[in-house]
Formats: C-alpha cells, sequence, structure tokens
C-alpha cells in the first residue's frame, strides 16, 4: 500500500507499516481475526487509505476474554502473584518503551488523526507521564483496618483488582485513551481488553507490541481492533467481562450501559460535553481571548472538553468576539506533516459532513457566521478540513447551542449578571468542564461552585495532569479518571472480618 508522506516519516515508521502488522493481539499472540474480516482506514489530510487492520467480531472478542480470564483466574498465574514493585516496575519499562519510540509513535498519531506533529508529540508526552504516574500506585493501593464496636473482632480490608476491564475508547486522542485507561487498570492488577475507534486502529497496534516487548505477561492486555457495533458490543455484552471503561458519546454510553446489564459489570462512562467558556468584563482580555481560541480549536475542536459555548459579559461582548475571530483567522488550517500548522483535518469525512450539517442547520435556525463556515481554500480538496468557525445571534434552544458539535465551531452570546451566566450554562444536558475568566477571586470561586460540571477552569482552559480527576456530571458520564480517584473503578474492597 502507498504510505502517505513517507518521505516525511522516520525509516521505523515506515518499516512498521510496510510490514502489514494489522492484526489482532489475543492471549500473547498476534493473528487475524477469525472470519477474515478487515477494516481500512483513511489518513484524513488527502482521503488516501493508510492502514487495513484486522477486524475482530463476537468470537476473536470470545477469544481475548478467554485469554483474559486464564490470567485472571488462576491465583497462580505470574501476573496475580506479581509484586507491587514489580507491577511498577512493567509499569515504568512500558513508560520507558513509548519514550524510547516517541517519534514513531508521534508520527503514527499525526497519519492516523491528522491532527499537527507538535500536538501528537504532546500526546506522546502526557501519555509516558500518566504510566509513570501509574507506576507509582502499586505500592501504595491499601486497605485499612475498620475501628469496629464488636468485641473480639478484627476487622480490615482489602482493595482488589476488577478482574477483566473492557476498555473501549475513541479517536480524538488514541494514545492519552489508552494511557487514561490502561495505566490505572495495570497499576491494580486487573486484565484488559482494548477497542480502540475504527477510525484509529494503528498506534494502538504499536503500544501493543510495546506491551509485549515491556513483558507483561501474556493475556494480561489484549487488542481487538473493530467496529463499535459488532466488536464493541460483543465486549460490552460478554459475560466474562467484569467491567467497560468507555469514552465517547453520550449515545453510545447509554448502549453500553444498558448492554452491561446482564452480568452488572461495573462500568465508567467518559461522554460528550458542551462546556461553556465565561468571560467577564474584568479579565484579562488577551488572556481570554486566548484561552478560549485555545479552548474550541485546539484538536480541530474534537475534544470532550472543547469549550464550545462562549458567553461574554455584555460591555466586553464585542471586543472578545472580535478577538477570539482575529485569532480564528490567523490559526493554520493544514495537514499534520506541514510546519506551522495549528489545526489538522477532521478525523473522517462523516465527521467533516457531520459538522457541516451543523453549520448549515445553525444559520437556518438564525445563527449568524462571524467567521469560518467553509473549507478553507489553501487546503488540499480531499482533505477533511474545516476552518475554524464562531456564530452569533444564537438562541439557548438552538441545536448548535444544545448539541456536541466535534468540530472547530464555537457559538458566542452576551450575558448581563453571575446568576444569569450561571443558569444559562447550566442550561444543558452535559457536565463535563467549564471556563471562568475574571480578576474578581470571589466571584470566581463562586461561579464554580455554581456550575454543574466535573472540572472548572479559571482563568486558564484544558489543563490536564495525571493527578487531577476528570469526568463528568450530568450526561458527561461518571467515574473519574485520573488521580487516586482513577482507582477507584479499577478497584474493588473486600472487608474481612476475624474473630479473636
Ligand atoms: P462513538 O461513541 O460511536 O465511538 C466511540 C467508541 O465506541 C469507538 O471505539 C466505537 O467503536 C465504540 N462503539 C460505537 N458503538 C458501539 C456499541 N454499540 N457498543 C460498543 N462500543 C461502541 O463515537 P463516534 O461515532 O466516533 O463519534 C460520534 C460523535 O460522538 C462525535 O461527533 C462526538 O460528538 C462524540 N464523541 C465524543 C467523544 C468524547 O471524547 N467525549 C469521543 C468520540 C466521539
Ligand atoms: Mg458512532
Amino acid at each position: 500500500m502507498h504510505i502517505p508522506y513517507a518521505d516525511r516519516l522516520s525509516p521505523q515508521t515506515v518499516q512498521f507499516l510496510r510490514s502489514q502488522p494489522g492484526r489482532l493481539w489475543i492471549g500473547g499472540r498476534w493473528r487475524e481475526s477469525l472470519n477474515g474480516h478487515t477494516l481500512t482506514k483513511d489518513e484524513p489530510s488527502t482521503g488516501q487509505p493508510l492502514f487495513t487492520a484486522f477486524a475482530g467480531d463476537a468470537d476473536d472478542v470470545d477469544a481475548a476474554v478467554q485469554a483474559a480470564r486464564h490470567v485472571f483466574d488462576n491465583p497462580n498465574h505470574p501476573w496475580r502473584r506479581m509484586t507491587p514493585y514489580d507491577r511498577e516496575r512493567l509499569l515504568h519499562r512500558l513508560a520507558d518503551l513509548l519514550e524510547t519510540h516517541h517519534v514513531q509513535l508521534a508520527e503514527l498519531l499525526t497519519l492516523e488523526n491528522g491532527k499537527p506533529l507538535s500536538a501528537a508529540e504532546a500526546e506522546v508526552n502526557a501519555s509516558v507521564r500518566m504510566f509513570r504516574y501509574y507506576a507509582g500506585w502499586p505500592t501504595k493501593i491499601e486497605g485499612d483496618v475498620k475501628p469496629v464496636s464488636i468485641p473480639h473482632r478484627l476487622n480490615y480490608t482489602l482493595r482488589e483488582p476488577v478482574g477483566v476491564v473492557g476498555a473501549i475508547i475513541p479517536w480524538n486522542f488514541p494514545l492519552s485513551m489508552i494511557a487514561w485507561k490502561l495505566a490505572p487498570a495495570l497499576a491494580a492488577g486487573n486484565c484488559v481488553i482494548l477497542k480502540p475507534a475504527e477510525q484509529t486502529p494503528v498506534t494502538a497496534i504499536r503500544v501493543a507490541e510495546l506491551v509485549q516487548e515491556a513483558g507483561f505477561p501474556d493475556g494480561v492486555v489484549q487488542l481487538i481492533n473493530g467496529l463499535g457495533e459488532t466488536a464493541g458490543a460483543a465486549l460490552t455484552a460478554h459475560p466474562g467481562v467484569d467491567k467497560i471503561a468507555f469514552t465517547g458519546s453520550t449515545e453510545v454510553g447509554k448502549i453500553i450501559l444498558r448492554a452491561s446489564a446482564g452480568n452488572l459489570k461495573r462500568v465508567s462512562l467518559e461522554l460528550g460535553g458542551k462546556s461553556p467558556q465565561i468571560v467577564f468584563d474584568d479579565a484579562d482580555l488577551p488572556r481570554a481571548i486566548a484561552g478560549v481560541a485555545y479552548g474550541i480549536f485546539s484538536n480541530a475542536g474534537q475534544s470532550c472538553n472543547a469549550g464550545s459555548r462562549l458567553f461574554v459579559q455584555r460591555s466586553a461582548y464585542e471586543r472578545v468576539v472580535a478577538g477570539v475571530a482575529e485569532r480564528a483567522a490567523g490559526l493554520r488550517v493544514g495537514a499534520g506533516f506541514d510546519s506551522g500548522v495549528d489545526i489538522g483535518p477532521l478525523i473522517s469525512r462523516e465527521q467533516l459532513e457531520r459538522v457541516s450539517r451543523y453549520i448549515v442547520l445553525g444559520q437556518e435556525q438564525g445563527g449568524v457566521l462571524r467567521c469560518g463556515g467553509t473549507r478553507p481554500s489553501h487546503a488540499s480538496a480531499d482533505g477533511y478540513f474545516l476552518a475554524p468557525t464562531i456564530f452569533e445571534s444564537v438562541r439557548d434552544d438552538m441545536a448548535i447551542v444544545r448539541e456536541e458539535i466535534f468540530g472547530p465551531v464555537l457559538v458566542a452570546t452576551p450575558f448581563d449578571s453571575l446568576e444569569e451566566v450561571a443558569a444559562r450554562a447550566n442550561d444543558t444536558t452535559y457536565g463535563l468542564a467549564a471556563g471562568i475568566w475574571t480578576r474578581d477571586i470571589g466571584r470566581a470561586h463562586a461561579l464554580a461552585a455554581l456550575l454543574r460540571a466535573g472540572t472548572v477552569w479559571i482563568n486558564c482552559y484544558s489543563q490536564f495532569d495525571p493527578a487531577s480527576p476528570f469526568g463528568g456530571y450530568k450526561q458527561s458520564g461518571f467515574g473519574r479518571e485520573m488521580g487516586h480517584e482513577a482507582l477507584e473503578l479499577y478497584t474493588q474492597v473486600k472487608s474481612v472480618w476475624v474473630g479473636l
């Protein structure tokens, strides 16, 4: 197969792609899908075919679950007997390998997702840090002794792994999403079946190879590329899976919750958002403008936490919107491998069409385009490019204000008072994140308390750290990833009583 951008890639990446590595990884063996089905993935800045991966189905998922159960259900298996210290060492070894191969991983990310190479490099670094953070945890996961009031009884707790975890992840941050799930799950001693998005099968394969190279025992991690409706659905319904960790659309989150009922799987869901960015007139406006533009346009708006609803205090409204529009116009949209590019293409033709439909609908419903709304003229016509877009004159009941667009589309509206903006910011089914820009520290904290969102950023936006928990209120999901909070998702508590 022709490799797009072959002249820009390191020899290691070209060699990896030439070796046709599109297999499933089950029980420590690389194999084809049982029914021979494949999925073909295109390169988003050219629309050219990039990669063919074997696509697993229910039978492959079953084999992966058997392999994981074989490990987890055997108390003498090396993974089950492994000391916390040795789990720590394995996680660090994996982090070392990700670091060693950071150039190749960033190239694969840019190739399959389209994001600028600098953003891909940042994603690799963040993922290394995630594995190192959780490498520190195996030796610190503790139970405790309970002060029970029954004489001659000792009661203590053990914190144990949940078992076999199905991780179903999206395509917007293909490597970070692996790290967010794999690192805490492995730190806690679980087995994992990873189901990447069908739009991004490639980086996951390279990571699985590195998991193998790091020395995790066979069957601790399996990789099943495949479609959501087949492989994902089979994983969610499988009675041998103890937990599903999902990131993706709210629509699929609901399907997963229902499908998990059969054996009452533990479920954690990190879903969509329609996060508000609230700018008061006393804010450091240049900083706020930069933060608002970054919050919506980075990753071409394809972030669960995208700050897609802009509320500006009326007296500063025109200045802030003009500032964000000016920045939007200055952002370079182009292929991720081109130097100086700020925004890559959207992930797929389907996503471009989906976002474009919202742009038409927004205008039909009375929204007015301040900028963008079109495909940039300088970019390749076959790529899935879209210019950064700002809508004004929107009403709070419009589809473009209520629904997650998942593209570089911002809706802007003025507000007058804190009470008003708090109510309007909360008038959404989502509750993932929010941004507040003001120099009034009391007002900032008062509003942070009022907002029904899992993360609030004050005078900054899109800040992530392995130590800080992230997750949704309302229909943005439940469960917290990162921090010690994520260990709650991957462990369960056993209470042990002893008669003395
Ligand atoms: P999606 O929710 O369908 O896909 C996410 C993951 O779920 C993929 O791995 C997919 O294969 C899997 N999946 C799909 N259907 C499934 C099923 N029935 N059972 C089990 N797994 C299933 O998201 P999609 O279709 O790629 O994007 C559509 C919209 O979803 C986007 O426009 C965006 O609004 C939202 N989205 C939100 C994300 C977030 O991070 N919050 C990430 C990706 C999409
Ligand atoms: Mg879908």
